[in-house]
């Protein structure tokens, strides 16, 4: 039911979610270190979404009684240049995953694969989502500049993320 073609997006595309995780971890360890839970903890929440959603496109290869191929993940690179670096790095490796999506969703509609359609349908609406999240914090991030209060409100506003 799967071409090989799309086979392979997926395999590449549940690797890209796994390093995702791996970049969001790497993030949550280095705003651990400096002291800001808040943005480790929102950091290491994100992290685990990403992992799922690499499950999910593992399940759904399964499911559709294709092949999973995992693949090397790459060491996570980012310059940590103060907070707003990390949610400007974010940003950018999330509208990269979102080109990534729809470029899945491109090649699926060309082999007229409407199952893979549907399935990728969730993700693009979850990129959106996650694009959001992202700019809404660097808006703010960017609006404060150095004021540390502020920093110390958001960082515990974060720290809320998944507990209400
Ligand atoms: Fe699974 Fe943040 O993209």
């Amino acid at each position: 039911m799967i071409s090989n073609t799309i086979n392979e997006i997926l395999n590449e595309q549940i690797n890209k979610e796994f390093y995702s995780g791996y970049l969001y971890l790497s993030m949550s360890a280095h705003l651990k270190e400096l002291g800001l839970n808040g943005f480790a903890s929102w950091t290491r929440l994100q992290a685990k979404e990403e992992v799922e959603h690499g499950l999910k496109i593992f399940d759904y290869l399964i499911d559709c009684n294709s092949f999973v191929t995992l693949k090397q993940i790459r060491t996570p690179e980012f310059e940590f240049n103060g907070i707003s670096s990390i949610f400007n790095h974010i940003y950018e490796h999330e509208k990269c995953i979102t080109r990534s999506i729809m470029e899945i969703a491109k090649k699926a509609e060309e082999e007229c694969d409407r199952t893979t359609l549907n399935f990728i349908d969730w993700f693009i609406a979850e990129q959106i989502e996650e694009e959001e999240a992202v700019k809404n914090i660097i808006k703010r991030l960017d609006m404060f500049g150095d004021d540390k209060v502020a920093l110390y409100l958001m960082d515990q506003e974060l720290a809320r993320r998944g507990k209400e």
